[in-house]
C-alpha cells in the first residue's frame, strides 16, 4: 500500500481542511495509507516526510501568498536536502488552493512547489466554502494522485 500525505495549513474557515478531507477520502479510496497533518498544527519533519510516497499540498490565500506554515516546509525541504537528498524530491504531488475572492496565490504556491517532484492534475482552487462540486474534484485529485503514486 502507498503512503500518501495530505499537508495543509487550515486556520480562519476551515475550508482548506474540508478540501483536505476530500482529497484524503479519495485517496484513501484508491488505497493509500492518507496521513493529514495541518501545518498550522505542528511542524513535520524531513525524516517524516521522507516516508512518503505522495503528497498533496494544501493551503489558503494569504496576502495573495501561500500560507506561512507551507513556506516554512519548503525552507526545511531546502536545508534538509542539503545534509540527506533521500527521498525528498520526485515525489508525485497534487495542489489544492482556497481564498476568498481573490486567489492570486495560485502562481506563487504553483512555481514554488515545483521543486517537489511530478504534478499530478490540475491546481483545484476554491472561492470561500468548498462546494460539492470542488470537494468532488478534491476527491478525485487524491485518487489520481494516489495511482500516480503506485
Ligand atoms: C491573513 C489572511 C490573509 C488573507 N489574504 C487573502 C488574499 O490575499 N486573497 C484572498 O482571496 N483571500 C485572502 N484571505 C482569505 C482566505 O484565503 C480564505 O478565507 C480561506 O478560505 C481561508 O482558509 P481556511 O478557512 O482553511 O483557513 C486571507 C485570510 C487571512 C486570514
Amino acid at each position: 500500500m502507498n503512503s500518501l500525505l495530505v499537508l495543509y495549513h487550515s486556520q480562519e474557515y476551515g475550508n482548506t481542511a474540508l478540501m483536505a478531507e476530500a482529497v484524503a477520502e479519495g485517496a484513501r479510496s484508491a488505497g493509500a495509507d492518507v496521513t493529514l497533518l495541518n501545518a498550522n498544527e505542528r511542524r513535520i519533519t524531513m525524516d517524516e516526510y521522507r516516508a512518503f510516497d505522495a503528497v498533496a499540498f494544501g493551503t489558503p490565500d494569504y496576502y495573495s501568498y501561500f500560507a506561512g506554515t507551507l513556506k516554512v516546509f519548503l525552507d526545511d525541504w531546502y536545508l534538509g536536502k542539503k545534509t540527506n537528498p533521500a527521498r525528498l524530491s520526485n515525489k508525485p504531488y497534487a495542489l489544492f488552493l482556497s481564498h476568498g475572492g481573490g486567489g492570486r496565490a495560485q502562481r506563487s504556491f504553483e512555481d514554488l512547489f515545483k521543486q517537489m517532484g511530478t504534478k499530478v492534475g490540475n491546481t483545484v482552487v476554491s472561492a470561500g466554502r468548498p462546494t460539492p462540486p470542488i470537494l468532488e474534484a478534491c476527491r478525485a485529485l487524491g485518487q489520481q494522485l494516489a495511482r500516480a503514486a503506485r
